[in-house]
């Protein structure tokens, strides 16, 4: 959390949404670009790198390690890579800022270095779990001092000796997946990952990308099992990664052009990996006018480009299963499900609880104090709208949530009155031009 001075923002009534706009690169595909960078042979070379300030806390991290990372121009990045098991202890604690991403996946690289490092992150981090990446790490030979066992700050110390790993994710979770991932590569042997529930596979993709040999099965019953072959060589690509337009940043402007009316956007080189797209699935089961055009693959990654017209939106149910592929966008769908006809009810959320805040609280109170019909239980939401927005007239706080914070600002500008946030400060973590390109394309924030 910031220890600087709230911004605190408004939104209020917008006027249709018109035009064209490139979000923020893809924050997860943005960390591993940084990472793989790092530990590669070579020079690693990307466009459209998210210059938030989660991708650049994971970029300081990097250096501290000992790899050279770079800005060269706006996204243009360059990181000359250590080699793996090449990084150096560092002689500074690792801050990590707010992302759970960063401190987690930089553990997996870390658990099998020979090095001792301390890592800590800010005060919604710290709160956070890390048990989850403590115990398979240990397994594989890392060492952890933590506090209460499983919250940063903490001490890692990598193997000596690492072990090959095959694991069951108990949670739906690509951080974790990842995690036990990168430190297979500097294990002997194989080390796989099993899911129940397919997460998003930009590790699997860049990993694969880099050269490592990596694959992805399905193993029956439901169950994908990744596998990488550790000690392989990394080797920087020959061409720049081109880091696609975040899906997750996407939704923002995509909900607030469904739900004003008379707009009409296009959000140019979306992100379109189907472990992502869970939101605009349901999006179009709610009625939505949104379609992808000129689909194309970049770097190994699906993308496309985003059209959206203002459409008239009805509750749905959305399915549990459905949870991995959006699970960042629950804040953004309930601001669409407030503003649809009917009851929306979203299943098998506990996960939202050790987010950025926790997610299903900060949303459940925040539409109430905006006059919304809400109900929630330990991982259900059920938000009832009546085709209109609702009052508004209040200010939400946001606990230092980037998505809690976009995500009233959407609504602000569709609401009667308009919709205050305590403290934007938090959005410069995913999607800095956020304000900026809101109301570029017509919007109201301020
Ligand atoms: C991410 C995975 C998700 C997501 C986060 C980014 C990633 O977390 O919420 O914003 O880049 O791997 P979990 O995998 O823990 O659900």
């Amino acid at each position: 959390m910031s220890t600087q001075k709230p911004i605190k923002l408004t939104g209020s009534r917008a006027r249709p949404l018109t035009g064209l706009a490139r979000v923020a690169g893809d924050k997860s595909i943005s960390h591993r670009s940084v990472m793989l960078g790092a530990v590669a042979v070579g020079r690693t070379q990307v466009e459209g790198l998210l210059e938030g300030d989660d991708v650049l806390a994971t970029a300081a991290a990097c250096r501290l390690l000992g790899a050279r990372v770079e800005q060269l121009g706006p996204g243009r990045w360059q990181i000359d890579g250590v080699g793996l098991g090449g990084l150096a202890a560092p002689d500074q604690v690792l801050d990590m800022g707010n992302s759970g991403t960063a401190a987690r996946l930089l553990l997996g690289l870390l658990a099998t270095h020979e090095l001792s490092a301390t890592m800590t992150g800010d005060a919604s981090l710290v709160k956070r779990p890390m048990g989850r990446v403590i115990e398979p790490l240990s397994r594989m030979g890392a060492k952890f001092t933590a506090r209460d066992g499983n919250k940063l700050p903490l001490t890692i110390e990598g193997a000596v000796l690492p072990v090959p790993l095959v694991y069951e994710l108990p949670v739906a979770s690509a951080q974790v997946k990842s995690a036990v991932l990168l430190a297979g590569l500097n294990a002997p042997g194989a080390t796989s990952v099993i899911e129940r529930e397919p997460t998003r596979d930009h590790t699997e993709r860049m990993l694969g990308h880099f050269g490592a040999d990596m694959r992805v099965e399905d193993i029956g019953n439901g169950k994908l099992q990744a596998t990488v072959v550790g000690r392989p060589e990394l080797i920087a690509p020959k061409d720049p990664i081109r880091v696609p337009a975040d899906p997750s940043s996407a939704a923002f402007p995509c909900v607030a052009a469904l739900l004003i009316e008379g707009s009409e956007i296009k959000l140019p080189d979306v992100g379109t990996n189907p472990r992502r797209t869970g939101l605009y699935e349901t999006l179009r089961e709610m009625g939505a006018d949104l379609r992808f055009e000129n689909e194309r693959e970049e770097g190994g990654e699906p993308v496309a480009d985003l059209v959206v017209r203002a459409s008239e939106l009805k509750a749905v149910d959305v399915p549990a299963s459905r949870a991995p592929s959006m699970i960042d966008e629950y804040p953004i769908l309930a601001v669409a499900a407030a503003c649809a006809r009917g009851t929306t009810t979203m299943r098998g959320l506990a996960e939202l609880r050790v987010k950025e805040s926790d997610r299903l609280a900060m949303i459940a109170n925040g539409l109430a104090a905006c006059g919304v019909r809400v109900e929630s239980g330990d991982d259900w939401l059920s938000i009832t709208g009546d085709g209109r927005p609702p009052a508004g007239g209040t200010t939400v706080a946001t606990a230092f949530d980037h998505r809690i914070a976009m995500s009233f600002l959407v609504l602000g500008q569709v609401s009667a009155q308009p919709i205050a946030v305590d403290d934007a400060a938090a959005i410069a973590t995913s999607f800095p031009d956020f304000v900026a390109l809101m109301n570029r394309l017509g919007g109201s924030i301020s």
